[in-house]
């Protein structure tokens, strides 16, 4: 199976540099303003958004406003919050009823922020060296290289992910990329469509972890973490998505050869250069957070020459009918 992350990627901040196109127009709602990042048509993904005030809890009013913006754009980014790790949580627990607990891969010991709603997404070890080729850290990593959407294979699925940066990362070398799912299934043909609507995917964290590092997790026994979805979801906006993910691991009821194909398949036309942004963080402070129901992302992977990158992410639960996904036969509660 060919790896996506060996796909190289246009960094394309700031967004009007993109394919040559203009940026779209920035508009006023309320305190905050507003700059889409990637549009076409009605359609819009990705926004930049100023005038939250981060120094004080935000207000109910002005998370509503958010959410409507979130359903809307799938990801927003924010610059220069100030947030440090408990106003990152208290904002994030504002947006849904419970966040992911971090399993703590490494043992809470071995955990540099050791918060269970924290998950270090840094290339930094305990003790403040960068992480190094060889080690199981970044082993793990190589996962998140690839284009996924976050915790796809846990019960509940993640719904938000907002990942916060703390300190400079060094310019130009810090990104995160995005595709646009929607409109990615928007643009397919209406027979491929057809094919489409009624598949059921399963995932499996460490499906994508073999993906990313063949040697250092073939042929090792984990416990399997997996999860069943239907492919063609709803997005909050009304319009139908692909959910899929690098952890997407086959087609229920088909062959392990024909499912690999159809989601290498759908990654690919998801990511499709015009489905994507690239994220530049600038600074500490830098704040992301999208919907993991509507869109993909990936990180830049580790190379041996990186500096430091602190960021850190809280995750929202996905509380809503779709949470658990499609429930094997005999697995759903109340089942003998
Ligand atoms: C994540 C993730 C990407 C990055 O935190 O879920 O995929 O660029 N991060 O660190
Ligand atoms: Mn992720």
């Amino acid at each position: 199976m060919q790896v996506p992350s060996t796909t190289v990627y246009p960094n394309t901040w700031p967004p009007q540099l993109k394919d040559g196109l203009r940026t779209p127009p920035s508009y006023k709602e309320g305190g905050l303003t507003i700059q889409p990042i990637l549009q076409s048509g009605d359609s819009s993904f990705g926004a930049e958004i100023q005038g939250v005030d981060w120094s004080r809890p935000v207000s109910g009013e002005v998370v509503q406003q958010l959410i409507s913006l979130q359903d809307k754009f799938a990801v927003l980014v924010f610059r220069d919050t100030g947030l440090d790790d408990e106003r990152h949580i208290a904002f994030t627990q504002q947006l849904g009823r419970d966040l992911e607990i971090n399993p703590f891969f490494y043992g809470r010991e071995n955990d540099r922020v050791g918060n269970p709603y924290l998950w270090d997404v840094s290339n930094i070890n305990i003790d403040g060296t960068t992480v190094q080729p060889g080690s199981r850290r970044w082993h793990h990593s190589r996962g998140n290289a690839l284009w996924h959407t976050d915790s796809s294979f846990h019960r509940p699925r993640a719904k938000y992910s907002l990942l916060l940066s703390h300190g400079a990362p060094a310019r130009g070398g810090s990104w995160t990329h995005f595709a646009d799912t929607r409109r990615a299934y928007n643009d397919l043909a209406d027979e491929r469509k057809a094919e489409l609507d009624d598949l059921v995917i399963e995932h499996d964290l460490w499906h994508s972890r073999r993906l990313g590092a063949p040697d250092a997790f073939n042929n090792v026994e984990q416990p399997s973490i997996t999860a069943r979805h239907r492919l063609v979801q709803e997005a909050p906006d009304g319009r139908k998505t692909l959910y899929i993910a690098a952890h997407a691991k086959s087609v229920v009821g088909w062959d392990q050869t024909e499912s690999e194909k159809l989601i290498c398949d759908l990654i690919d036309h998801c990511t499709a250069p015009e489905y994507v942004f690239s994220l530049e963080w600038l600074g500490g402070g830098d704040l992301v957070w999208w919907d993991n129901r509507q869109c993909m992302h990936r990180a830049n992977p580790y190379t041996t020459g990186m500096t430091a990158r602190d960021v850190r992410r809280a995750t929202v639960n996905d509380d809503g009918p779709l949470a658990y996904g499609v429930v094997p036969k005999g697995e759903a509660e109340g089942d003998e």
